[in-house]
């Protein structure tokens, strides 16, 4: 597939529009604080509910104020197109997909500006894996009901069982990207760890989901 808008020497041109946005979102001089994250509740404080169906519910929605964060809704977007900052705008410039993730083939890939670590001085956030979720894996637009029964469909979650499943929230370098985005980006809620121990309590209480 070929996307005529964005190839060849586009690239100069999409910097060109990227960087006086970035100028005017940082006044000169002004040192950039790391936002602080919202917290997550342990899965042992859940203890109480005694019917597990509940319980799992309670696990999942806990869990879900990850899942719901700019930081990963900003990967799984309802379009080709990936989305911005706490407003989930469209990425600027134009980006898509692409037939792997990385972006469109012979286009602007995403590499080209996402590196290995953040870039605070430029404001560009940074993972060695940064690509964007394929598309069955769109959350924006849905509730955390529907996505929660996305995420547990091996036909729409990358074919993972509930422990492969556990161990992408739990260890994947790129979700974990989520908890240290680096400039004034705030943080998912809590840590990637115990976000990991909230999936697992989950998927181990039975992986109901929110009606
Ligand atoms: C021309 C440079 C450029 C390219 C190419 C690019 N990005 Fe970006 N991207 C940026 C910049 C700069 C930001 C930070 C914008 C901000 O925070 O104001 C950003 C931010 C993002 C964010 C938002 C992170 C957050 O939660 O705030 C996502 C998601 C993202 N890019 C995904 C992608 C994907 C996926 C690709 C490849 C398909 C891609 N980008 C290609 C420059 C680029």
């Amino acid at each position: 597939m070929r996307w005529p808008l964005i190839v060849s020497g586009a690239l100069a041109a999409a910097l060109a529009a990227t960087a006086p946005m970035l100028v005017a979102t940082r006044s000169v001089g002004q040192t950039v604080a790391a936002a602080q994250g919202d917290s997550l509740r342990a899965p042992s404080s859940f203890a109480d509910i005694k019917d597990a169906r509940a319980r799992s519910v309670a696990l999942f929605t806990e869990a879900g104020k990850v899942i719901e964060s700019p930081r990963c809704m900003n990967f799984h977007p309802a379009t080709e197109r990936p989305t911005q900052t706490e407003q989930m705008r469209p990425h600027i410039p134009l980006v898509v997909r692409g037939p792997d993730g990385f972006g469109a083939e012979g286009g602007l890939r995403c590499g080209t500006c996402h590196h290995a670590e953040n870039f605070d001085p430029a404001g560009v956030p940074g993972n060695p894996e940064w690509h964007l979720a394929p598309a069955e894996m769109a959350w924006q637009g849905k509730s955390l009901a529907q996505i929660c029964v996305q995420i547990k469909d091996r036909d729409r979650n990358g074919g993972k069982d509930m422990a492969a499943l556990v161990k992408h929230m739990a260890e994947d370098s790129l979700v974990g990207w989520g908890w240290k985005p680096g400039g004034n980006r705030k943080p998912a809620p809590g840590t990637q760890a115990e976000f990991g121990a909230l999936i697992k309590a989950w998927a181990e209480s039975g992986a109901y989901c929110p009606s």
